[in-house]
């Protein structure tokens, strides 16, 4: 890989399936583009506290954190936290201490995350949002959550855009205006149906929840307006990562279709922990070599090429010299050392592993 995505991204979004190394490529890359002299800030969405383990730095928090490395990188990390970050936006963005209160109060606000399905999303965005106008980075590589509803990340806004044009949530935050009240009828029928079902304690509270935000909603909608346009822009980055199994790959497929339909490009695979390549055999086979050794020798150069095999497949989404392959390591991954092997991998474009997929 050149430096370019590294040097000419302002954020990179690293995405794929579980388990594949998302965290580690994050942190791989965020480690390589602040040696190459950026101000990079790694942000996970993952709730697993994976990437302060992969960094090998102790706990992560909502507001980034400066990594301590030996050469005084200007490298940050901050892991996602959806409660912290919702009360951080009421307090900043409610028009009154009285509003603050209420919605602090409320007993589904409390309860947040499990009440209202796509609230991790939403504040991802919302975080987002936050470090892409902090002035102190100025590269954002963000980790998703394992599986596919990393791709609900990316759909968040236009889904907290729609959903707040709703006429119902607009109904529940403001049930008095006049030019709602021709439906105030069906609106309080299928209310009731609603309370028979969940309870009405339940609807009130979620009626008195949306009213509580009354007036911040308009704030709400612009950022995610401004996140979605961030996500278009060609200095936002899509970084598709698979292992080497089939499932891996046939889920890297169905991502890159996905981002099309948000007219969004992959700009790199990685395919990692790929079976080393340890070299073609001597001219007399390897006779020289004992029996058992021999025999991994050519088992693992076997595997080597089912797996170039399988991942040959990943043509369809880029181009060879945009399909990186990072071997497998003898060891986990669990140390700022660590991330900078990997880093060295994915940067070295005359690796041998890169380009080696031409079909
Ligand atoms: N190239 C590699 N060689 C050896 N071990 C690796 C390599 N890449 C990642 N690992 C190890 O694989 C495990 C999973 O990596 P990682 O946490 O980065 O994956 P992930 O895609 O973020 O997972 P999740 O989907 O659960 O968030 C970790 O224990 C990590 O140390
Ligand atoms: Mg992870």
């Amino acid at each position: 890989m050149s430096l370019e995505l590294l040097n000419e991204s302002k954020v990179i979004i690293c995405l794929g399936t579980g388990g594949v190394g998302k965290t580690t490529t994050a942190a791989a890359l965020g480690y390589m583009a602040a040696k190459a002299g950026r101000s990079v800030c790694v942000v996970t969405i993952d709730p697993a506290k994976r990437l302060a383990d992969a960094m090998g730095v102790g706990e992560l928090e909502n507001t980034p954190k400066r990594i301590e490395t030996s050469s005084n990188l200007d490298l940050w990390a901050v892991m996602l936290d959806a409660n912290s970050t919702f009360d951080e936006l009421v307090q900043r963005f409610a028009t009154s201490p009285e509003q603050m209160e209420k919605i602090f109060h409320n007993s589904i606000y409390q309860n947040l995350t499990e009440n209202l399905s796509g609230t991790q999303e939403y504040m991802a965005m919302e975080k987002l949002h936050e470090l892409a106008s902090d002035q102190r980075f100025d590269l954002l590589v963000v980790d998703t959550p394992p599986a596919r509803n990393a791709i609900e990340f990316l759909n968040a806004p236009k889904r907290l855009i729609g959903f707040l044009e709703n006429r119902f949530f607009r109904l529940l935050i403001s049930p008095s205006q006049s030019v709602f009240r021709p439906v105030t009828i069906a609106t309080r029928m299928l209310l009731r149906t609603i309370s028979k079902v969940v309870g009405s304690q339940v609807v009130s509270d979620a009626a008195e929840f949306f009213q509580a935000f009354e007036g911040m909603e308009a704030g709400f909608k612009e950022r995610a307006s401004e996140v979605q346009d961030l996500l278009a822009q060609k200095s936002t980055s899509f970084v598709l990562v698979t292992g080497t199994h089939k499932d891996t790959v046939d889920e890297a497929l169905y991502f890159a279709s996905r981002l099309g339909e948000f007219d969004l490009e992959v700009e790199l695979v990685i395919s990692n922990r790929i079976t080393p390549d340890f070299g073609e055999a001597n001219d007399d086979g390897n006779q020289n070599l004992p029996g058992e050794i021999r025999e991994n020798l050519d088992y693992l150069t076997k595997l080597r090429s089912a797996e170039l095999g399988e991942l040959s497949r990943l043509a369809l989404i880029v181009d060879s010299g945009k399909h990186i392959l990072v071997p497998q390591l003898s060891h986990d991954i669990g140390s700022l050392c660590e991330i900078q092997e990997i880093g060295e991998v994915l940067i070295d474009s005359k690796s041998k592993f890169v380009n080696s997929v031409v079909p």
